[in-house]
């Protein structure tokens, strides 16, 4: 993996880039995930205006902004969705949707001058179906670290976009994780996530699917032989430990 170039998009499963900015000099990478489904793209966590310009080029280095129908919002921070109204005004489709839970959606509202169309999974059989018919279903991962989080899982690829759950601070950081990388994510998750009982009721849930990736918002992509160690490793964190802090 050493050669990669950061400076472009990386294809980390077929049609689905990463197209974050690296960062050198943080410890936290931000990674926003563009789907390319024939003539439709879907962005995902689109991230923050300080990296707006770097990720718009990447993503616009790929499709034509009238290309993406879908901006999903697994969650409701800034690092992931302060860039809404600029790619909403690039996109400039009237029936541009933002996905996301209605517990996202009534913060994520406040992020736009303009009167936002939402998508909520939930309320349409937990799933967002592509023109192409593909499904991308959304796991709820309630509480982990907001209240409407959602993790969108790809059945066509097998991918799960997981937002903040199985990132890690990284101050060297690079796109597919290494054997370092479970015990890379403790820091992370014992200073941000709340409580065992939430992330084990999350994890149980994803035990259920049949993952071959897994794509978090910060950190590294994590690939099917680390996907069991990861899961493990996140079982055996302590949560919620700076409650008194
Ligand atoms: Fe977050
Ligand atoms: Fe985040």
């Amino acid at each position: 993996m050493e050669n990669q170039n950061y400076d472009d998009a990386i294809e980390v499963a077929p049609g689905i880039f990463w197209v974050g900015f690296y960062d050198k000099d943080a410890t936290f990478t931000c990674n926003p995930y563009l789907i390319v489904d024939g003539d439709e793209a879907v962005l995902i966590d689109c991230g923050s205006l300080a990296h707006f310009p770097i990720v718009a080029r990447k993503v616009f280095g790929i499709v034509s902004p009238s290309q993406i129908s879908h901006l999903v919002f697994q969650h409701m921070d800034p690092d992931l969705c302060a860039a809404l109204p600029l790619f909403k005004d690039i996109i400039d489709r009237p029936d541009l949707k933002m996905v996301a839970h209605w517990r996202s959606s009534m913060i994520i509202s406040y992020y736009s001058t303009d009167k936002l169309n939402f998508y909520n999974p939930e309320k349409n059989g937990g799933i967002l179906k592509l023109a192409s018919g593909r499904v991308l279903r959304a796991i709820p991962a309630h509480y982990l670290h907001t209240p409407g989080t959602i993790n969108m899982y790809d059945e066509k690829n097998k991918v799960l976009f997981t937002s903040d759950i199985f990132a890690a601070f990284t101050p060297e950081w690079e796109i597919f994780a290494d054997a370092s990388y479970p015990e890379k994510m403790r820091l992370f998750h014992e200073n941000y996530m709340p409580s065992s009982e939430i992330m084990n009721e999350y994890l149980n849930r994803i035990k259920a699917l049949d993952i071959e990736m897994l794509c978090p918002q910060h950190g590294s992509v994590i690939q099917k032989e680390l996907i069991s160690p990861c899961i493990n490793a996140l079982a055996g964190f302590e949560y919620g430990k700076f409650i008194n802090e």
